[in-house]
């Protein structure tokens, strides 16, 4: 059958009305670092970017995030591969602020190769590349389950409810064929695999929920700018109804 469902993270971003959590946003760069990054890039992503507003490290002391000394501090503990300017060679250097996020592999060959034949996919909109993304990146990352018995499982490959895919071909089992796929990535989240500096215990769920949270702001860093410009303009277009609408009263008054 299908894939599951994804369950709700809870997210404070969801609605309407929705901005991100800005704690959970700093959590949520703290695992993609420490756990992801080390497969999946994220190539839209500037350093500095992580002190636009909005964002995880902003602080309106500093307009320009280029001059906040958290920004500049993350990208200094992360290496880039450069080249010499002067003698052409190839050498790794502290990152910038204006540096983006590196790229765990050379190229698509090197990632493919590294992780069983499946390239780790660019993180930077996949909560837009994907229906509902944020909760079915919660979803998926704290999803993994023992396979149900009776599913024959590929090599190199791991049972995922949340997975798109079909799992007929490979049901031996009695009863429904169960809902999923296969995925090759590896189930990446154990409990207490980072600690947090807001001292949040880091249980799968939470790494999980705020590692999506993290991914919901790089896919759409402007959500906040769009929400609150779409209200001014429902309220615009209410006031200027009630404009239009006693002009009419006036111009039609008295005439039969
Ligand atoms: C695929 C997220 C860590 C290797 C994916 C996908 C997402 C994702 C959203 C796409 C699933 C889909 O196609 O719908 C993350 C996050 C991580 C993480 C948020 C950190 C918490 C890792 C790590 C590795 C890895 C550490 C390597 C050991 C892969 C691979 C795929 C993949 C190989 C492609 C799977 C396939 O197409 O079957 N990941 N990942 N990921 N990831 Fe990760």
């Amino acid at each position: 059958g299908a894939a599951k469902h994804p369950r709700d993270g809870g997210f404070s971003f969801a609605g309407p009305f929705g901005t991100f959590d800005q704690g959970q946003l700093q959590r949520g760069y703290k695992v993609y670092r420490e756990v992801c990054a080390s497969c999946h890039g994220m190539d839209l992503v500037h350093f500095r970017n992580l002190g636009d507003k909005h964002g995880p490290f902003w602080n309106p002391k500093y307009p320009n995030p280029n001059d906040n000394p958290v920004v500049k501090a993350l990208a200094k503990e992360i290496q880039v591969a450069d080249i010499d300017s002067e003698t052409g060679e190839a050498l790794m250097r502290d990152a910038t602020t204006a540096d983006r996020f590196p790229n765990p592999y050379p190229n698509a060959t090197a990632a493919a190769a590294a992780n069983g034949g499946a390239m780790p996919p660019d993180l930077s909109v996949m909560a837009k590349a994907r229906h509902d993304g944020a909760n079915y990146i919660y979803s998926l990352l704290s999803g993994y389950s023992t396979p149900p018995a009776g599913l024959k499982m590929a090599p190199g490959q791991h049972y995922n409810p949340y997975m798109a895919g079909d799992m007929t071909p490979f049901w031996e089992g009695k009863g429904h064929v169960p809902p999923g796929g296969f995925i090759a990535m590896p189930a990446p989240l154990q409990n207490g695999q980072v600690t947090f500096d807001d001292g949040t215990e880091a249980t799968v769920d939470q790494m999980a929920k705020d590692v999506a949270a993290f991914i919901a702001w790089t896919s759409e860093p402007k959500m906040v700018e769009r929400k609150q410009m779409g209200f001014g303009v429902l309220i615009f277009l209410l006031g200027f109804a009630g404009v239009t609408y006693a002009s009419y009263r006036r111009i039609w008054k008295g005439v039969a």
